[in-house]
C-alpha cells in the first residue's frame, strides 16, 4: 500500500514515523516544495529503520508529483501553520492555494486516490478540495476531530486519574477553537458515564481545556503541534489502508444529515477501504444541537470567504 504525504514538515514528517513504525503501509512517498527537504526527512526517517524495526520505504522528493503516482491514500498537509495568538481561520488565504493546486497535480497521478485533508482551516480546505476535484464525498476525508477526540480524552483522563485509552469520548463540529463540541454527555470511561466520576463543572473544563488544546500548544511551542496530530493521521490512515471500520469523527461533505447540506464538517464516521462508510446520524440534544448550528454558521461564513 502507498501514500503520499504533500507537505514534509512537522505533522507530514511526524505522520510519516508513525505509518512506517506501525506498519500501516509498505511505501511512503514526502514532497515537499522546499528543494531537498522532504528528501532529507525521508532519508532522516529511513536511518531509524535497523533501530526501531521495520521495513516500510520512504522516499523524498521535491515537487516531483510521478513519484507519487498510484498513491492509496494521499495527505495533504502542505500550507502554512499558525503561530502564537493566530486563530486556524487566519490561514485561509494562503492554504487554499496551496491545497487546490496540490490536489490538482496529485489526482494527475492518482486518478483513484482517497484524500486525507489536513491543512487549515480544516472544514473549509475539505470543502474546497471537494469542489476543486469534483470527486465523490466518500474520497475527501477532513482530519480533524481524530486529533480533538484525543485531547478530548486526554483531558478527561487527566480529570479522571484513569488511562486515556479506557475512556471514550468524541469531539464533533468545525475543527477550531470556538466550533469544535465535546459531547461530554456521551463520554465514558470503560463504559460508565464520565458524569458518574466528574462535577458538571469539571466537565465544563474538561471540554473548555479541549477546544483551546491546539493553541495552548501553539503558545508553549511557538508553533502549532505535529505529534499528535501526526499520529490521529496515521490512525484515520490505517482505518481507510487496512479496512478496519473504525468510527472516527471525520469532516465530511453533509447531503441532509444533521439537517445540513453543502458543508464539510466534523461527524461521526464509518472510515474503510473506500473511504467514508458511513455517516453515523446521532442523536444530539437541545444544547448540541445549537452547538452544532453555531458550528455550521461559522463554516459557511468561512466557505463564503473561499469566493472572495
Ligand atoms: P510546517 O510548516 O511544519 O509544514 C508545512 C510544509 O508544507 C512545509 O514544509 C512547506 O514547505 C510545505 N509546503 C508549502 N507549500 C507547499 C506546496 N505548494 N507543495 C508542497 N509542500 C508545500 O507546518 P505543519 O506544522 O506541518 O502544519 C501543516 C498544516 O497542517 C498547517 O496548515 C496546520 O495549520 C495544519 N494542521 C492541521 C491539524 C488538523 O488537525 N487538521 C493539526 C495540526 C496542523
Amino acid at each position: 500500500m502507498k501514500v503520499t504525504i504533500v507537505g514534509a514538515g512537522n505533522v507530514g514528517a511526524s505522520c510519516a514515523d508513525v505509518i512506517s513504525y506501525r506498519g500501516i503501509a509498505s511505501e511512503v512517498v514526502l514532497l515537499d516544495i522546499k528543494e531537498g527537504y522532504a528528501e532529507g526527512k525521508a532519508m532522516d526517517l529511513m536511518q531509524c529503520a535497523t533501530n526501531t524495526g521495520f521495513n516500510t520505504q520512504i522516499i523524498g522528493v521535491t515537487n516531483d508529483y510521478s513519484k507519487t503516482a498510484n498513491s492509496d491514500v494521499v495527505v495533504i498537509t502542505s500550507g502554512i501553520p499558525r503561530k502564537p495568538g493566530m486563530t486556524r481561520e487566519e490561514l485561509i488565504g494562503i492554504n487554499a492555494g496551496i491545497v487546490k493546486s496540490v490536489a490538482e497535480n496529485i489526482l494527475k497521478f492518482s486518478p483513484n486516490t482517497i484524500i486525507v485533508v489536513v491543512s487549515n482551516p480544516m472544514d473549509t480546505m475539505t470543502y474546497l478540495t471537494l469542489k476543486a476535484t469534483g470527486l465523490p464525498k466518500n474520497r475527501i476525508i477532513g482530519m480533524g476531530g481524530a486529533l480533538d477526540s484525543s485531547r478530548f480524552r486526554y483531558y478527561l483522563s487527566k480529570a479522571l486519574n484513569k488511562p486515556s485509552n479506557d475512556i471514550s469520548a468524541m469531539v464533533i463540529g468545525g475543527h477550531g477553537d470556538t466550533t469544535m463540541i465535546p459531547l461530554t454527555r456521551l463520554a465514558s470511561y470503560n463504559g460508565i458515564p464520565v458524569s458518574e466520576f466528574l462535577s458538571q463543572e469539571a466537565l465544563d473544563k474538561v471540554a473548555a481545556d479541549t477546544m483551546v488544546g491546539g493553541a495552548t500548544l501553539t503558545g508553549l511551542l511557538g508553533t502549532s503541534a505535529w505529534y499528535a496530530p501526526g499520529a490521529s493521521v496515521a490512525y484515520l490512515v490505517d482505518s481507510i489502508l487496512n479496512n478496519q471500520h473504525k468510527m472516527i469523527a471525520c469532516s465530511v461533505l453533509l447531503e441532509g444529515e444533521y439537517g445540513q447540506s453543502d458543508l464539510c464538517i466534523g461527524v461521526p464516521c464509518i472510515i474503510g477501504r473506500n473511504g467514508v462508510e458511513q455517516i453515523l446520524n446521532i442523536e444530539l440534544n437541545d444544547s448540541e444541537k445549537e452547538k452544532f448550528a453555531k458550528s455550521v454558521d461559522a463554516i459557511r461564513n468561512m466557505n463564503a470567504d473561499l469566493a472572495s
